[in-house]
């Protein structure tokens, strides 16, 4: 299978062969994303990063897969510093980027910014999120650690909780686990339900998802709860975030109710949905997830500059 040169910028764009693919490399990275194993898979090599939205897990999860391979990172955090400010567009931008390195990972507040940065771009482009849009690294690191944790995808109980409306990853994650064919619940607010795009795409790969706004209904059954943040920069009106901010919180009275085994996921950051009380339970998962993002990120760099280990 050969990834060299891809873009990566929708999980749409591989088949299940090729993300299995994928997902079998980043378990053969763990040892070196650990730092318990060293070889110089991308020496000389330099990764862009661009992020023209706020990051904190994405870009210095890409970052540690680079540096762990021995490649170089250049890029910004804040598109403020940078000659965006004085009305450059973002072709120029990315034609910048792409002669100055081997890939570039992006990050934008606008839905297709990936997309087209991929056709002023000679350099792969990886996805880092794109507005309400997708963020197939995450959809990849998301499937990895439910692989790892359960031993398989498909035939789960996952429940996907929250701002399923603005969510990009759950957006990227419905389709993904459609395609293994996991039994979906999507549960949120009314104004935040899950986009008809996106159940329509999990419907063409056989899998009709439940929705309800009741987590309480839903919880005894799941094997992994995927929780997301209200994303107040998402929301046009003040006054529709203020109304959904406490629709649910994961503590540790609700978990009562819930399998021994259930893990509890999110891609974070996490404000209110979930007490801190959680972290100490055998059910949270997050950080471990947190951390899967850079054997996942330093599998696909290594694909994508067709270096090997
Ligand atoms: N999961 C995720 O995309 O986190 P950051 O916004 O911190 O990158």
């Amino acid at each position: 299978m050969n990834f060299k040169e891809k873009d990566i910028i929708s999980i749409k764009d591989f088949s299940k062969k090729e993300i299995n693919y994928i997902l079998d490399f980043a378990e053969k990275m763990v040892p070196y994303a650990k730092g318990e194993k060293y070889k110089k898979v991308l020496n000389g090599k330099v990764l862009s990063t661009l992020f023209f939205e706020p990051s904190t897990r994405t870009r210095l999860s890409f970052e540690s897969a680079m540096n762990r391979l021995a490649g170089k990172v250049i890029g910004f955090s804040d598109p403020t510093g940078t000659s965006q400010k004085k009305g450059e567009s973002l072709a120029d931008t990315i034609r910048m980027a792409d002669s100055y390195s081997d890939a570039i990972v992006i990050r934008h507040p606008q839905e297709g910014a990936a997309r087209l940065a991929a056709e002023f771009a000679e350099v792969p482009v990886l996805n880092a999120g794109d507005g309400a849009g997708r963020h197939p690294t995450q959809c990849l690191l998301d499937l990895f650690t439910i692989k790892t944790e359960k031993k398989k995808i498909g035939s789960n109980n996952i429940v996907l909780l929250g701002d399923l409306k603005y969510g990009r990853t759950v957006h990227s994650l419905a389709y993904a686990l459609a395609l293994y064919g996991a039994n979906l619940t999507f549960v949120s607010p009314a104004s935040l339900k899950m986009p008809k795009e996106v159940i329509n795409e999990c419907k063409d790969l056989g899998v009709e998802p439940v929705q309800t706004s009741s987590l309480e209904k839903v919880i005894k059954d799941a094997d992994v709860l995927y929780v997301t943040r209200i994303q107040k920069e998402r929301f046009p009106d003040a006054e529709e975030y203020n109304r959904v901010i406490d629709s649910y919180l994961i503590d540790n009275e609700l978990l009562q109710n819930a399998k021994e085994n259930l893990i509890i996921m999110h891609p974070l950051p996490r404000v209110t949905e979930i007490d801190p009380e959680v972290d100490k339970t055998s059910h949270a998962l997050y950080f471990k997830q947190a951390f899967n993002g850079v054997p996942v990120r330093m599998a696909l760099l290594s694909l994508v500059m067709g270096g090997s280990l």
